[in-house]
């Protein structure tokens, strides 16, 4: 299965125009808040696109690491890659299966700055933006979201419809009978730290991500508890 779309021609494109937007992101706004770009990244965007950093890991759009690498290695600045995403998020092309403008106004520009400060950057976030995001999610259905389970999952009650793996809607009888024996807790527990320790049949394995050390045990438990409706 293919998700990944090889996107660098509309990077390129955007690049070619970018240092017409600088200028503008120089004249004197407010300083950028980066803890509020991360989580809006990590709500509306990680879905579709993965970056380390923010710890998504959507395939549906293009890695964004990736995509500002080779650029960034040769000597494109971070305002540069701001201004590229905020364009991208003004101005999709017409047949994107990205929603333009998903965020407006401040957010966008919180939202782009994060993105260039964090894109293709080794290392781990600190301090106040350590918690913004799946980090900083505690009950179930924010870390429903800021994980990105809704990119491959249909679960209703998050609003998410996706297909890539199982509809986890009935997951509550479905998973008391996955594995005799198991009981459904620890079976979806086990779904989502090790996902291949068992492949629900008409699904491919190595299709979902493994979220040991992403999710502490509190947070592991209020995402069983959220997806068995309890
Ligand atoms: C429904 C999936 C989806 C969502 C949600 C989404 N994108 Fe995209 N994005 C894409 C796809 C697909 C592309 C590939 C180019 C295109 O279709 O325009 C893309 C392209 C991009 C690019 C250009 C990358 C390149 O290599 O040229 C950037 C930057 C970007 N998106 C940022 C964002 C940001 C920021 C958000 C959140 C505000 C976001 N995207 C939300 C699917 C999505
Ligand atoms: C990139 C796609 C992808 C992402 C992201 C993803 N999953 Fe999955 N998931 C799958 C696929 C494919 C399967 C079926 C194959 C298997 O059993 O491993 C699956 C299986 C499952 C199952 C077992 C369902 C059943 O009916 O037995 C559960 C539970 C689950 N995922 C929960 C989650 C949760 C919670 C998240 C977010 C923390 C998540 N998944 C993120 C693709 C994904």
């Amino acid at each position: 299965m293919s998700l990944a779309r090889n996107t660098a021609k509309p990077l390129l494109a955007a690049l070619s125009t970018a240092a017409v937007a600088l200028p503008l992101a120089a004249c004197g706004r407010d300083e950028p808040d980066l803890s509020n770009g991360k989580a809006l990244f990590v709500q509306r965007c990680g879905s579709c696109h993965a970056l380390g950093r923010a710890g998504t890991q959507g395939t549906q759009g293009p890695n964004l690491d990736d995509a500002f690498r080779a650029a960034l290695a040769r000597g494109m600045n971070r305002e540069t890659v701001d201004g590229v995403v905020r364009r991208q998020i003004a101005n999709v092309r017409r047949s994107s299966i990205m929603p333009a403008n998903l965020v407006k106004g401040d957010d966008a520009r919180d939202v782009a700055a994060y993105v260039g400060f964090a894109a293709d950057k080794s290392g781990e976030d600190r301090g106040a933006l350590a918690q913004a995001g799946l980090a900083g999610a505690t009950s179930g259905d924010q870390i429903f979201t800021a994980a990105g389970c809704g990119a491959c999952h249909t679960f209703s009650k998050a609003g998410a419809n996706a297909t890539i793996g199982p509809n986890l809607n009935e997951l509550a009888t479905a998973a008391g009978k996955r594995r005799p024996g198991t009981p459904a807790e620890e079976y979806v527990k086990q779904s989502i730290l090790d996902p291949d320790a068992f492949t629900v049949s008409g699904f491919q394995p190595g299709v979902m991500p493994s979220f040991e050390g992403k999710l502490d045990d509190k947070q592991l438990q209020a995402l069983v508890d959220y997806l068995l409706g309890k």
